[in-house]
């Protein structure tokens, strides 16, 4: 999964803090802005109830008791007031008598307030038609300017009667959910702003100049050429900038540093190998010239060999090895006396022998070493005598037993002795050179080595003439 950038896990994070934040806002601020509106509107409903109390003594004082139902009716139809209801106590009823329809009978609520002496409210917001009803009961004083007792036969402290009447609560609540509401769209349209403005200032100074350095860093690595650091607005990329001119002007000298040694070490590595290589050869010489075989004759040996080698498919590297090795296959022909090495005529049996111990003399000689090419070397000097019908020496391997370059070496040592002149023989011609090879395929020669070779005469006659 790919992972978030910067830019999105900042904004997330940003995102989520805001929103918390204006929810938690919006909740106090509903919460204390209701509970400010219960408190004015049962102050109002305590101030409408004493002007009834004021307006009912004034009545009573002026004996016009019998047209306090205007009165009321004018204190019901004002805004935000319903119902409005005076409930007498029954020391009122037994001086004055029951009321009229606005001076209504006692529920339980009405009978907490007379009780208690003290205003009862109540509150539902939370239906359609939201209200406040209230119950302020009026007490008998006398320290009032109004002496209630001049017109009331009670004791004072008396619970004279109490107003009972309800405010419509709607337009404050619908005012509260408008103002809320507005609160609400400023404040997301202010986290909007916030997200959008911290977007745009990521991008820019942040996201924009990181991808700028990621691809200018890359640059500056492939092409060797340095970062323009004033490039960067801000003080911290600029500073990262320089920092990574100075880590890739490091770098760079370091790899010319490795370069110039890998270049030494290679010269120094190929010089060893051509050492190698010639000192194997020398020793190849060294035995032609004691033994002495025709001139050239471990060259010739040696292209032929990596001829038939190449047409086989063997790789770059067993070509290598097989060119390297190739000149020793006679190398054991040092450990045999000179009176049977160079013995004009024909060997006895015994001589013969003696003769065919060159080739584990050779192995000898050669496998005591670990590095591949005198590896190859040893199998060579051991094979090269084997015949693919299981006849030759040392072993009478069979076939494919023979390694791939004891099979050569052996046709292409044959090939060079048949086509040179030797103390017991005159140089053969091509064809019957040919004829016996091809008689040999199977026998002492490898089929297919027998078939490359055939086909391609020419160029082992190009390497005999040149050579
Ligand atoms: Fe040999
Ligand atoms: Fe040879």
């Amino acid at each position: 999964m790919q992972k978030p950038t910067i830019k999105r896990i900042t904004l997330k994070n940003l995102t989520a803090f805001l929103m918390a934040l204006s929810l938690a806002t919006l909740v106090i601020l509903t919460v204390n802005f209701r509970s400010i509106s219960v408190r004015i509107m049962e102050d109002k409903a305590l101030a409408i109830s004493e002007v009834i109390k004021a307006g009912l003594t004034s009545h009573m004082r002026a004996e016009i008791m019998e047209n306090r139902e205007y009165f009321l009716a004018e204190i019901n139809a004002l805004t935000l007031v319903n119902n409005v209801a005076i409930i007498r106590s029954k020391e009122v009823i037994e001086q004055f008598g029951e009321g009229h329809w606005r001076e209504k009978e006692h529920d339980h609520v009405t009978e907490q307030a007379f009780t208690s002496g003290q205003p009862v409210f109540i509150l539902n917001d939370i239906e359609i038609e939201p209200y406040l009803r209230a119950i302020v009961p009026f007490i008998a004083s006398t320290s009032e300017q109004l002496n209630c007792l001049k017109c009331h036969e009670v004791k004072e402290g008396t619970v004279l009667g109490a107003v009972d009447l309800r405010l419509d609560l709607t337009e404050y609540r619908n005012t509260t959910a408008k103002l809320l509401a507005a609160i609400g769209l400023v404040t997301f349209t202010f986290i909007f702003l916030i997200v959008v403005n911290n977007f745009r200032t990521i991008q820019r100074y942040v996201q924009d100049p990181l991808n700028k350095l990621i691809r200018r860093g890359e640059d500056a690595y492939y092409t060797h050429t340095p970062i323009d650091a004033d490039e960067f607005e801000c003080l911290e990329f600029e500073n990262v900038a320089k920092e990574i001119n100075l880590f890739t002007e490091d770098v760079i000298h370091r790899q010319a540093v490795i370069e110039k040694k890998n270049l030494e070490l290679e010269a120094m590595s190929d010089e060893i190998e051509n050492t190698l290589q010639e000192t194997i050869f020398t020793m190849g010489v060294i035995e032609e010239q004691r033994s002495k075989e025709t001139n050239n004759h471990t060259l010739r040996v040696t292209k032929y060999s990596q001829l038939l080698g190449h047409l086989y498919g063997l790789t770059e590297r067993e070509l290598e090895l097989l060119a390297m090795a190739a000149p020793l296959h006679d190398i054991g022909k040092l450990g045999i006396p000179d009176a049977i090495l160079l013995k004009p005529g024909k060997l006895t049996k015994k001589e013969y022998e003696i003769m065919k111990n060159h080739c584990l003399i050779g192995y000898n000689m050669l496998s005591h070493s670990s590095r591949d090419v005198l590896q190859s070397a040893a199998i060579i000097a051991f094979q090269h005598h084997e015949r693919w019908d299981g006849t030759g020496y040392p072993q009478g391997l069979v076939g494919d037993d023979i390694h791939i370059f004891g099979r050569i070496v052996t046709l292409a040592d044959v090939f060079d002795a048949l086509a040179a002149k030797r103390v017991y023989k005159e140089k053969w011609a091509a064809s019957k050179i040919l004829a016996y090879i091809e008689e040999e395929q199977g026998g002492q020669f490898d089929p297919k080595l027998v078939e490359l070779l055939i086909k391609n005469i020419n160029e082992f006659l190009a390497i005999k003439h040149r050579y």
